[in-house]
């Protein structure tokens, strides 16, 4: 049976881009085939200087964010990355066989390097340390977002890498597969990137409605509807997206149909939307207060994803270092 494994930085609160992206998609495949949920906060400290407080808090803010979510402890396995070791392990072991080419063509380690004074090299072997998440588990589907597909293919190279030279003949390693969600991408309310946290364009799941309204409201649409009777062209706005992510398939017509027809101007679209977006995120928002009133809880449900991933990662690593020879 296949194998999912994901994972998620702490690096703030979880936006809507990472809930549409890929979350929900998790929520959807958990109950299907087991599921391993990793909050990365090995990957999340390479680049940016922090707070080790700070960063405490939000391991746990996003557990409770995803729990809130719909992941469910009872059939998904939610842990954080530095509570098993065996990640930085398997890492160094596959550092050896990961060609450097490869590294630096990954287009995100481009971007943020030509962001960055000094370039540590944590940052470059960033990708290594993702392959290594993956292949502790032996994953096979690993959904993500679309910016990451470099990132798993470069995963895919290590483990035939690996297999070639120490599977004695067997794939011991499974080549892992992206799993891609509908919505597939997400714009920030500046219509003009990738919602994310660095851009400062997102609205976080556990926002209020009126937090949210504040945002929505001056959001921007299909940039040629410059008077409220100009038809709009829904293919092009990012309140339309959302409504195909978060109203009914008849509200989304009607959307559709108000908008081409002018009936509607974008606020009502937008108002429209924001008693959709309602209907999803208030149960979620209720279930985050409960969560964090619980911090025990949390801790709890961690405590116990980790000794179930420790339990599976340590016979890879047994695995892996008796057939290196490190045995
Ligand atoms: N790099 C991923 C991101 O930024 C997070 C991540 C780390 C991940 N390890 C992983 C995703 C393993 C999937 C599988 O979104």
């Amino acid at each position: 049976m296949s194998r999912i494994f994901s994972g998620i930085q702490p690096s703030g609160e979880l936006h809507l881009g990472n809930y549409l992206g890929a979350v929900k998609n998790w929520i959807q495949l958990q109950g299907q085939h087991p599921t391993i949920i990793c909050i990365v906060d090995y990957h999340a400290i390479i680049t940016v200087p922090y707070d080790p407080d700070v960063l405490r808090a939000r391991r746990r803010e996003m557990a409770v964010s995803l729990l809130a979510a719909g992941i469910d402890p009872e059939v998904a396995t939610l842990y954080v990355q530095s509570a098993v070791r065996e990640h930085t392990e398997l890492q160094w072991i596959l550092n050896t066989i990961t060609p450097l080419g490869e590294l630096e063509r990954q287009t995100q380690f481009k971007d943020k390097a030509s962001r960055q004074e000094s370039v540590n090299a944590g940052l470059l072997n960033y990708p290594v340390l993702q392959a290594a998440d993956i292949l502790l588990y032996r994953a096979d589907l690993v959904p993500v977002g679309e910016d990451q597909l470099q990132h798993l293919e470069l995963s895919r190279v290590v483990a035939r890498r690996w297999n070639a030279m120490y599977g004695r003949g067997e794939d011991y390693f499974p080549e892992p597969q992206p799993l891609l969600t509908p919505t597939r991408r997400i714009m920030g309310l500046d219509g003009q990137a990738k919602m994310s946290k660095s851009l400062g364009n997102t609205i976080a799941l556990l926002e209020s409605r009126d937090e949210i309204w504040a945002k929505l409201r001056p959001a921007v649409t299909d940039p040629a509807r410059v008077r409220r009777t100009d038809p709009g062209h829904p293919e092009v706005c990012n309140i339309y997206t959302l409504h195909k992510a978060f109203s009914a398939p008849d509200a989304v017509k009607q959307v559709y149909e108000q908008c081409t027809s002018a009936g509607w101007g974008c606020v009502d679209c937008k108002k429209v939307l924001l008693d959709a977006m309602d209907g999803e995120l208030v149960p979620i928002r209720r279930r985050a207060e409960e969560l964090r009133a619980q911090p025990a809880r949390v801790d709890e449900v961690l405590a116990a994803g980790a000794s179930a991933c420790r339990a599976i990662a340590q016979q890879t690593m047994a695995d892996v270092r008796e057939r290196m020879g490190l045995d």
